[in-house]
């Protein structure tokens, strides 16, 4: 492979499949992608390609490094994670909200009045981030999935968690108190590499750009 191959880093689960179709879109596939397959490295020698399979919240982490040039991730993961990558594009899709939720049959009639409180939550640095711009302190319960789980069976009592149709909400009695920030995903990119690959990478930008314009 040529100097100028690029390396994208795709999250397993919900986006896969939306970021997969999309830049098949623009010429950017590999025989062998697809959400079925276990493979982590899957490459396309002919295109310079070489797309890495990864967990959600590590996409910014081989970014970041760059392992992997160019990277597709929701807006929620890269602020979780804190890391130093270059957004290039918002995609549109994928689009939820992060959101501190707590049982219906609980809920306190100010944001304040849970203050001192557990909360469980996947994303720690943003909803500690929040809090403390209310000037509210919290214990943060750390948890990697089924969040709302936390204040059915007494771990805490409230969540911070992703809403995306509100399903998961209703069906575990959870009420929706405050939105924290909105999210979409993102094309991401490493600061060198998008220095060293520019031509590439700013094509690729603009075709995905007028693919999405097309609605
Ligand atoms: C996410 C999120 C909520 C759910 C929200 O979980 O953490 O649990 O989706 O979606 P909804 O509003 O459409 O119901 P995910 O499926 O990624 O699983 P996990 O929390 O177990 O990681």
């Amino acid at each position: 492979m040529t100097n100028d191959c690029i390396t994208i880093a795709l999250p397993k689960g919900k986006l896969f499949g939306l970021s997969a179709d999309l830049l098949k879109k623009v010429g950017f596939t590999a025989e062998g992608l697809s959400e079925k397959s276990r493979k982590l490295v899957i490459e396309n020698e002919d295109a310079r390609l070489k797309f890495i399979i990864t967990k959600t919240a590590d996409v910014p982490t081989y970014v970041e490094y760059g392992a992997a040039d160019l990277g597709i991730i929701g807006k929620d993961v890269i602020l979780e994670s804190g890391k130093d990558v270059y957004e290039l594009l918002d995609l549109g899709f994928g689009k939820c909200r992060l959101m501190m939720a707590v049982p219906k049959d609980k809920k306190r009639a100010r944001l304040e009045d849970y203050s001192n409180t557990r909360v469980a939550t996947k994303f720690p640095h943003t909803a500690e981030k929040f809090f403390e711009s209310r000037g509210m302190q919290m214990e943060y319960i750390k948890l990697n999935g089924s969040i709302e789980l936390g204040p059915i069976i007494g771990l805490s009592e409230s969540i911070v968690d992703i809403v995306e149709t509100g399903t998961t909400l209703r069906e575990n009695n959870l009420e929706e108190i405050v939105t924290i920030t909105e999210a979409t995903a993102r094309l991401i990119a490493n600061r060198v590499s998008y220095k060293l690959k520019f031509d590439r990478i700013n094509n690729l930008v603009e075709n995905l750009r007028k693919e999405l314009d097309k609605g």
